[in-house]
């Protein structure tokens, strides 16, 4: 699935229309993306909702909420979950029997959902604010929001995921994670090399920025 899906972003077909009044126009056509069913993923959904929510905003805060996420994202870690590149002894177990159209069903239902916002702990807000608007200069961490965004929305055509409103238990779990190397499902090692340089303390700063993100 994974080339399937994904080999899927290169045909991502991008027209330039240049109108009189010399306003640029970037029309975007999604017709090579594997279309998703919003009313069978809900179905699907069925099995995840003790977990994820019934609206797709988790209540434990070791559950990240997938409500608002971006689908082609979505869909990329569950087939990360079933190939290993993520280790979680629940998600492992639920996405092992999950087909292609399955995934993609699932994201679109969760991607359609609005998500939860949270606020942040006043005494993290300004450490986290100045790593996720500045990163971390001496220590070459590049600024959080040149991927993830002003406002935590991420991007969906360079697979950046929404982070906004995450609870920051689940954000601090999965950056030690990608730290230790467990999680890769980042290409390029891009997650992996930042929260490397992270310390704990700025670890837990920044995911709270992030749940206070609106
Ligand atoms: C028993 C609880 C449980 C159930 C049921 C469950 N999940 Fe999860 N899910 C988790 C946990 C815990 C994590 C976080 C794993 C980690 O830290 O890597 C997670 C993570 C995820 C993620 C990654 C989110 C992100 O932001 O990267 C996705 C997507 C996901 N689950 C989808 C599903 C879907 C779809 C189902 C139903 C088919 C499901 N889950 C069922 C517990 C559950
Ligand atoms: C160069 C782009 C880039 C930068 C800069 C970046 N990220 Fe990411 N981030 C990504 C990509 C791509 C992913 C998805 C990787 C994957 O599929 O596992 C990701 C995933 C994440 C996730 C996992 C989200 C989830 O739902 O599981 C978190 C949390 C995160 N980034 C936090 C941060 C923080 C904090 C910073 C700043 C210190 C940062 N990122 C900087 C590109 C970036």
């Amino acid at each position: 699935m994974a080339n399937k899906l994904f080999s899927s972003i290169k045909f991502l077909f991008y027209g330039l229309l240049v109108c009189s009044s010399q306003w640029l126009f970037l029309l975007y056509s999604d017709i090579a993306f594997p279309q998703g069913s919003i009313e069978n993923g809900k179905t699907k959904a069925a099995v995840c909702v003790a977990c994820h929510g019934v609206d797709g905003n988790s209540i434990n805060p070791e559950w990240p909420s997938l409500a608002g996420q971006h689908p082609l994202y979505t869909a990329k870690q569950l087939k990360s979950f079933q190939d290993g590149q993520r280790q979680n002894i629940l998600m492992n177990a639920f996405a092992i029997s999950l087909t292609e159209q399955d995934m993609i069903d699932l994201a679109a239902y969760y991607g359609s959902l609005p998500n939860i916002q949270r606020g942040a702990d006043p005494e993290l807000v300004d450490l986290g604010q100045k790593i996720y608007r500045g990163g971390i200069f001496e220590k070459n961490v590049p600024a959080c929001i040149a991927c993830h965004g002003p406002s935590g929305k991420g991007n969906p055509f360079s697979l950046y995921p929404k982070v906004k409103g995450q609870h920051s238990i689940y954000t601090i779990n999965t950056l030690n994670a990608y730290a230790i190397g467990t999680r890769y499902s980042d290409s390029n090692e891009v997650m992996r090399t930042i929260a490397k340089l992270l310390s704990q303390e700025e670890i837990e700063a920044v995911a709270s920025y992030i749940q206070g993100l609106k």
